[in-house]
């Protein structure tokens, strides 16, 4: 019995859970706030997400932040947006270390302003030593520009001399991957009511299991995802096998 409930208790323990956290600008809309209202109170619906995550046994928080295409959106919410994520990780590092959480950033960096870049590498280097829960911030994040950085670089390798292009498959692909290190999510939970994949980790989750939500992201809370790790234990995996 005692032996039952601990195998369970670790098989659970290792949950790689993405979040596409929208809503933030229709949150605000319904209460005639600035888009910017929303993005702040989306904030603080992150850290409540990040500290109940360790005891639903998630060990990876992967958070859709800013996409490759959220350039495209007024100047001045970028601008508010930039200022939010500098804020942040300004303002988080302590917290961070208390909770005992690894921040890892992927996307591509070198859209990012300078200081932003510093800030980014800072937080990593402080809170590497972490051993609790990974967060992985995904940040002017394309998963199409992704892949095509993977190619690119097995294409240099080949074109070096160092890499024979039949040994390329869908395992040496995902080592080139800046997600090499990090497990597939088991689970990507995208609220907001819209119910697509946005051009977030399109390589990892390849067998993923989705749950969408209506809230509104600002709106989301320990409870919701609770709700979403619940489903998701609920269901059958078959990577493409037979049922049982
Ligand atoms: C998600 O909320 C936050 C970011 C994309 C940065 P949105 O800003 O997309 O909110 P909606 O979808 O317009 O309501
Ligand atoms: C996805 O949300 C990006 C983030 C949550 C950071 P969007 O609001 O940008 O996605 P679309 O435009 O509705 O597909
Ligand atoms: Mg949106």
């Amino acid at each position: 019995m005692e032996t039952a409930s601990k195998i369970s208790i670790e098989a659970q323990a290792h949950l790689h859970v993405a979040i596409i956290m929208d809503g933030n600008g229709r949150w605000a809309r319904a209460r005639g706030l600035p888009r910017g209202a929303g993005h702040r109170k989306g904030v603080e619906a992150l850290r409540q997400v990040v500290e109940t995550a360790p005891e639903l046994g998630i060990s990876h928080l992967t958070l859709y932040s800013f996409s490759s295409e959220n350039w495209r959106r007024p100047p001045a919410e970028v601008r508010d947006l930039m200022g939010l994520l500098r804020f942040h990780l300004r303002s988080e590092a302590e917290r961070l270390n208390q909770n005992n959480v690894r921040l890892r950033v992927i996307g591509d960096r070198a859209a990012l302003s300078s200081d932003i870049v510093d800030l980014i590498d800072n937080v990593e280097t402080e809170t590497r030593d972490n051993t609790g829960l990974t967060m992985v911030m995904a940040l002017n994040y394309g998963g199409r520009a992704a892949i095509a950085a993977a190619a690119r670089r097995m294409a240099e390798q080949v074109a070096a001399g160092l890499l024979d292009p039949r040994a390329i498959d869908p395992d040496s692909f995902g080592g080139a991957l800046e997600t090499a290190d990090l497990p597939p999510p088991d689970l990507l939970i995208r609220t907001g009511g819209e119910q697509r994949v946005s051009n977030f980790l399109l390589w990892e989750m390849a067998y993923t299991e989705f749950v969408f939500f209506d809230t509104f992201w600002p709106d989301f809370g320990g409870r919701d995802l609770e709700r979403a790790v619940s489903e998701f234990r609920g269901r059958e995996r078959r990577f493409g096998a037979v049922g049982v």
